[in-house]
Formats: C-alpha cells, structure tokens, sequence
C-alpha cells in the first residue's frame, strides 16, 4: 500500500507553503509543479531536506512536466496570479481564467480519478471554471476560501475575547469577496454563540474585520497576498479527503438548488470525505442571512456570466 499522492499546481506562495504544511504533517507525497523552470524543483528539494529534521517520511518531488503528477489523489491548483494593493480578487478574473483552463485540463488528464481543490482568485469563478473543465462530478470539484475566512474570524473572536483560539468556531459563507456572508449566529466560543459574549457593535466589527481580511494583509506586504493562513486552510481540506473524516467545512460547492442556488459556486456548509463533498449541509438561515447570501451568489454569477461559463 503506498502512500497517497497530493499534486500542487503552482509553486508560489500559497502552493509551496502548502506543501510545506501538507509534508509537515507528514499527510502525502507531495509533487510541485509551476511553469517556472528550476523554482518547483528548487523548493521541493529545500523542504525535503529539512523532513529529516522534521522526522517525517514522504517525497517532495518539484517539476515542469505533467507526467510526474500523474495519479495524484488530490490536485491542489494554486496557480495564477496574485492581488496586488489597490487590486480587487476580480481583477485577477480574466488572466487566471486562462491558467485555470490550461492547468486543470493537463492536471485531469494525467490524474483522472482525483478531487480537485481549487485556491486561485477570484475563487468561486474558478472552481466554476475548473469544474466546466474537468468533466468531473461536483462532489469532486472544491474552491477552498470559507476555511481561510472562517480562520480569519476565528482569529479575531480570540483576540476579542482574550480565550484560545482551539474555543473558537465560525461559519463564513458566499463568495470570496467582499459580499461573504459572515454569520455570528453559528460563530461560537465553545459552543456559546458570540452574540451572546460580546456588543452587536463588536460582532459587527469582527464581521466587517473578517471580510476586509485579505485586503488588510495585502495593504500590509505591498506586494502579493497572504499564504500561510490560506495555505494552511488548503491542508485543512487535503487533510479531511485523505483521512475520509467526514469533517464540516465552509467549502466553494456547485450547488444545484441547495439554498435556492442553481448551478453555480458559493460558499456553504459541506462535509469532506474521501469522496469529496459529501454532503451539502442546508443549515436554517434567517431572510436576512439568506438574502446576504443570494446578493453574494449574484456577486459571483456577474464574473462566471463574463466568462460564459
Ligand atoms: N482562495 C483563497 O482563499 C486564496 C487565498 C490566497 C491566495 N489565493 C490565490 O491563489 C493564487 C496564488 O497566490 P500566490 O500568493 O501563491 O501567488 P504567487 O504569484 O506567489 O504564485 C503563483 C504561481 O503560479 C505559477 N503559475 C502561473 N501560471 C502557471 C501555469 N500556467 N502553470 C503552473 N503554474 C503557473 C507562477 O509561476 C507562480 O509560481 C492567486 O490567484 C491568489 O489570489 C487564493
């Protein structure tokens, strides 16, 4: 029995640290690949040679070619370019459409039985457009961004209320912009709603805090965007595929009706096992967190409409 293989398309930040997160925690082999001659290759070999250190036994292999990747058990697609300061996700919608195309048909093709876990931006636009182009079934076709805001807004009720973070749970939904749908009712600190523990002005605060996250960061490293909480996210996901935990996760889904939502990508409540999404979790919204969640899903029909997907 080997172990199980995890390809990650693009070796910049977000994709070479989440191979640093998914060896780390010695979960899979670990192939790198970018277009970049000598950069996926040069970082594969770095973090294998810190795994002795680290006592964790498996392969970081970097390339340029898709016959390495193939027959992965999860492609991780990283690849694309990042916001810069003054850049919104969506600007990014059209140059990442291409390299979205151009990798996902290559990736499938030398791993057809893989999960799919989509990163690059703007997010729920490309899951779409990886999942038109890959021709797998939607439970194997996952945009990985209600993890990394959840975490964002996890962090910030820690800092607020001065408790570990290991308390803390949150529920972010809809797109990956700025309409996400933070939602304070399912956000608890050991299972006590943060409504309860803290002024409506704070929760605002928090939500507000938590959708400006990625814009907070960028404005802060003036060039690219952040990676270690997004790339450990993305781990978080490979982790519940892997392992066939059954675990629930806000996850970029297809969704064919569930909250009112046809055929498109958003984020909502899914459960990760080794067949992908599971299920889709259909949790009870009040009209007010239904209609942020549908002005968030038309946020994301106007980029795929563009796209003509
Ligand atoms: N979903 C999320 O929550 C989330 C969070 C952070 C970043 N992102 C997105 O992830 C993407 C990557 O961010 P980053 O910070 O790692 O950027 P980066 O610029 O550091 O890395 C991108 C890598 O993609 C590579 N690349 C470009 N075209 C390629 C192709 N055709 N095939 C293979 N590799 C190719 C580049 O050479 C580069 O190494 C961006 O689109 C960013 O907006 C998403």
């Amino acid at each position: 029995m080997g172990r199980k293989k995890v390809t990650i398309v693009g070796a910049g930040n977000v994709g070479a640290t989440a191979a640093h997160w998914i060896a780390a925690k010695e979960l899979a082999d670990v192939v790198l690949i970018d277009v970049v001659e000598g950069v996926p290759q040069g970082k594969a070999l770095d973090l294998l040679e810190a795994l002795p250190i680290e006592k964790r036994d498996v392969s970081v292999v970097g390339t340029n070619d898709y016959a390495d990747t193939a027959n992965s058990d999860i492609v991780v697609i990283t690849a694309g370019i990042a916001r810069k300061p003054g850049m919104s996700r969506d600007d990014l919608l059209n140059t990442n459409f291409k390299i979205m195309s151009d990798v996902v048909a290559k990736a499938v093709a030398a791993s057809p039985n893989c999960i799919l876990i989509i990163v690059s931006n703007p997010l729920d636009a490309m899951a779409q457009t990886a999942f038109k182009q890959a021709g797998l079934p939607r439970e194997r076709v996952i945009g990985m961004a209600g993890v990394l805001d959840s975490a964002r807004m996890r962090t910030f009720i820690a800092m607020e209320l001065g408790v570990s973070v290991e308390n803390t749970h949150a529920f972010v939904l809809g797109g990956h912009g700025d309409t996400m749908v933070p939602l304070p009712r399912y956000s608890t600190v050991s299972g006590i709603p943060i409504t309860e523990l803290m002024s409506p002005e704070r929760v605002q605060a928090i939500c507000d805090r938590t959708a400006n996250g990625g814009a907070e960061i960028v404005k802060l490293l003036k060039t690219g965007s952040a990676y270690y909480a997004p790339s450990s996210s993305t781990a978080e996901m490979v982790d519940a595929v892997l392992k066939d935990k059954h675990k629930v996760l806000p996850c970029c889904c297809y969704l064919e009706g569930e909250f009112g939502i046809q055929g498109l990508y958003v984020g909502v409540p899914a459960q990760l096992g080794a067949a992908g999404v599971e299920k889709i979790w259909e949790i009870t919204l009040t009209d007010s967190e239904q209609a942020a969640l549908h002005k968030s899903a038309a946020a994301v029909k106007e980029l795929v409409d563009v796209l003509k997907l």
